[in-house]
């Protein structure tokens, strides 16, 4: 589409996401309850059917995650990664702010033996607690990005909660450079068509944004994470128009580990004066 006419697709993309709500655990949990199928062909945006994505970041995980420790999947949805983590890791544990996201992700792994879900919102302040008994490793797919800075600070300190000094947080997340217009063409909308399940998350979710290394040094600074990698990864969505290129979103990838001082800093004995 050449560089202007794109825009003509502006005023449809503002009249569907007028009727996403603006409370935003409301927005994620209306959006999973109206999902009927997920995998292949099914309507989720973000779920490229296969477990291909994931098995681009064994060696990362690998690398830098204790197996022997259970994995936090914050944000599951409907837990197609988890399941795949839990192929790695002791337990897997996947949580989301949505109670019908954790229903259908319980629903999709019945017989998984070391899995289990919890409904939390991972911003508000405390919500690392009793989930797991010691420290946990954790994965985060596609949720900073569709958060706020101060939402993605709160997170970021519940991670430092459940990595506690031995765990160790990977992130991947969707790094699109561009205007709304043009990340809704790069998934494949036309003025003419909008491919289902992106006209489903336009309809009713918040207009996500982007996350890099820019915003992961805002959100997990230097001064209390240890950065053990980072790069440049390929998001794979629903593959539903058919073109490889549109089902590929540029995405940045991390692992990190709470600094050793920053944990002791804020353990209770230490808040305690021990
Ligand atoms: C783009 S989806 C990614 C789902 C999953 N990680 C995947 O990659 O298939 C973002 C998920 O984050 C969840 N979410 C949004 N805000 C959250 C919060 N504050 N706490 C926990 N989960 C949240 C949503 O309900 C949704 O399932």
């Amino acid at each position: 589409m050449s560089a202007w006419r794109k825009y003509l697709l502006l005023p449809r993309l503002i009249r569907l996401s007028r009727s996403a709500p603006k409370d935003r655990p409301l927005a994620w949990d209306r959006y999973w309850a109206g999902i009927t199928s997920t995998g292949p062909g099914g309507e989720v945006l973000w779920d490229a059917g296969t477990d291909h994505e994931f098995l681009g970041y064994r060696d990362i995980l690998l690398r830098h995650l204790d197996p022997m420790l259970p994995v936090v999947d914050v944000g599951c949805g409907h837990g197609s990664f988890t399941r795949s983590l839990a192929g790695i890791f002791s337990e897997a544990i996947g949580v989301d702010i949505s109670r019908h996201a954790v229903t259908r992700a319980a629903d999709e792994s019945a017989g998984i033996g070391n899995i289990r879900f919890d409904i939390r919102d991972m911003t508000a302040p405390g919500a690392a607690a009793g989930l797991v008994d010691g420290p946990a490793n954790v994965f985060v797919r596609g949720v900073l990005h569709v958060l706020t800075p101060e939402d993605q600070a709160a997170l970021a300190e519940n991670l430092r909660v459940l990595a506690g000094d031995e765990g160790t947080v990977f992130l991947a997340e969707t790094n699109f450079q561009g205007n709304p217009v043009e990340y809704v063409t790069h998934l494949g909308a036309t003025r003419h068509s909008i491919p289902a399940p992106l006209e489903r998350a336009i309809r009713g979710l918040p207009m996500p944004g982007h996350f890099g290394p820019k915003e992961r040094s805002l959100a997990l600074p230097p001064a209390a994470w240890d950065l053990l990698e980072e790069g440049a990864v390929a998001i794979e969505t629903n593959p539903v128009t058919g073109v490889e290129r549109q089902s590929r979103v540029p995405g940045y990838v991390a692992a990190l580990r709470p600094r050793r001082e920053s944990v002791q800093a804020s353990s209770p004995q230490a808040e305690a004066g021990y």
